[in-house]
């Protein structure tokens, strides 16, 4: 089967290489007809769908475009903005805004992902723990999850988040999802409906950009700083504009690594109870602080239902397994199982339960201790390569980015077309806009490429905007 997948691939690309090698080479020239999909799977003996698989991606790349019944015709290069034209990988992201089509590109030096290196997972360990499982319960291939989540598990995290932040809480409070994305997106379908309002940071994190937009929500934008928001604004924006929910990032916020203070985390529960708009606390990066501990969640100040608590433990333990968190009151809880049991009728038991005995370990605590020390370690020598230059950024105290600015105005997205050609890759400012400017303003994580990478590549991209 993987066999036949990897086959497919291989032949897609070859027919992708194929058709833009003869646009380039101008063989085919601007609005010429392309052969059909039929002519061209003939000619080449395979299969129609691998065809029409290649011309769409070629199209969705703006190389070519489709004339309803008529067939496929080279695109002129004037439809696309010159700059972005000579890198297919850019020109995908400039029409869709889409960070997965830069994911997407295989680069030598990833500044794009905001993910830990692997080399810095305990990815030895966990193989110990699939076989611990595997011998604690050997039918568990055999079974589902219960849909709200292990209860083993929802013990262990109501345990955990009790005795850090003294909150009252038990299992029922608690809902375990494949990522936090995943609590995002429910969220989204049961509590938003098309035109309701939602606040959003700004900038903010763009998969959940996309998910409310997706479900044709209001989006109203409050600016993050490293003092946190101005709630005068706040307020008035609750007041005035009734936001069903308010999305936020407060702590070692992706991408600016900017927290929100203690002082405005209570104001917060405070404003949102009186105006009666849920506080949606997305805390995937917590953990991962260098010296001092952040402050308490938003939801630890919460004592009506007003918060829910989404944490993911994907980042520093284990993107594969998928293993996140929800936190709320009953109510909400109730409506989230429904939609939880239609999306995937509970999370893989399996990961739940290699999850539950590593976070149980005391190989976790160790392992954090370390990885902090790595990850400020990376963060330093980024910030000594782009002590260099004359950009500016706030030094987070946490996180995985650094959220930089080019001086003049200059743009990211320009900057993004030159830096592919020396194999570094990054995200633009406004890919995490919900208003899509910030466009001399990029992210730039740290936490994915080893040391000696990061230095070389961060020289290459100063090069680059030169
Ligand atoms: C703020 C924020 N929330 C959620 C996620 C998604 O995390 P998960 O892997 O748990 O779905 C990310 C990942 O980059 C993130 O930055």
């Amino acid at each position: 089967m993987g066999k036949i997948a990897k086959n497919e691939d291989f032949l897609f690309n070859q027919v992708y290489d194929y058709v833009l090698n003869r646009i380039e080479c101008k063989e085919w020239n601007e609005h010429d007809k392309l052969p059909s999909i039929r002519q061209l799977a003939l000619e080449l003996n395979i299969n129609r769908l691998t065809v029409l698989k290649a011309y769409q991606l070629l199209k969705k790349h703006n190389k070519i475009y489709v004339k309803d019944k008529v067939g496929y015709f080279v695109q002129s290069k004037e439809t696309v903005p010159p700059e972005y034209s000579d890198h297919s990988i850019v020109s995908a992201y400039v029409q869709k805004s889409s960070l997965s089509e830069i994911h997407q590109s295989q680069v030598d030096y990833n500044f794009s992902q905001a993910l830990i290196d692997p080399n810095l997972l305990p990815n030895h360990y966990l193989s110990d723990y699939v076989k611990k499982v595997f011998d604690l319960y050997p039918k568990i291939l055999a079974t589902y999850s219960n849909v709200q989540g292990d209860k083993e598990l929802r013990d262990a995290l109501a345990h955990y988040f009790i005795k850090r932040y003294k909150t009252v809480l038990d299992a029922d409070n608690l809902l375990i999802l494949s990522g936090s994305q995943q609590g995002i997106h429910l969220i989204a379908q049961t509590f938003i409906k098309p035109r309701d309002t939602v606040l959003f940071e700004r900038p903010s994190y763009s998969a959940a950009i996309d998910i409310f937009r997706a479900r044709g929500a209001k989006i109203l934008t409050v600016d993050i700083t490293p003092d946190g928001y101005d709630l005068d604004e706040v307020e008035q924006y609750m007041k005035r504009y009734k936001p069903r929910l308010f999305y936020l990032n407060p702590t070692f916020h992706n991408p600016t690594g900017y927290t929100v203070p203690a002082a405005q985390r209570k104001e917060l529960v405070r404003l949102a109870e009186q105006y009666r708009c849920l506080l949606l606390e997305d805390d995937a990066y917590h953990d991962i602080y260098f010296e001092k501990k952040p402050p308490a969640p938003i939801y630890t100040f919460d004592t009506s239902g007003t918060v829910i608590y989404l944490r993911s433990f994907c980042k520093y333990i284990s993107p594969g397994l998928r293993v996140a968190a929800m936190i709320c009151q009953s109510s909400i809880m109730k409506s989230l199982i429904s939609v939880k049991a239609l999306t995937d009728n509970g999370s893989p038991l399996l990961n739940q339960k290699i999850f539950l005995h590593y976070f149980s370990s005391p190989r976790l605590q160790q392992h954090i201790d370390k990885l902090r020390i790595a990850l400020q370690v990376r963060k330093e020598i980024m910030e000594e390569e782009l002590n260099h230059t004359n950009w500016q950024w706030n030094s987070p105290d946490g996180g995985l980015n650094l959220w930089v600015q080019l001086p003049n105005d200059q743009s990211t997205e320009v900057l993004l077309t030159k830096s592919m050609a020396y194999s570094i890759s990054f995200v633009p400012g406004p890919v995490c806009d919900p208003l899509k400017t910030l466009s001399s303003w990029m992210r730039l994580s740290y936490s994915y490429t080893n040391e000696n990478q990061l230095r070389e590549g961060l020289k290459k991209l100063i090069h680059a905007a030169k």
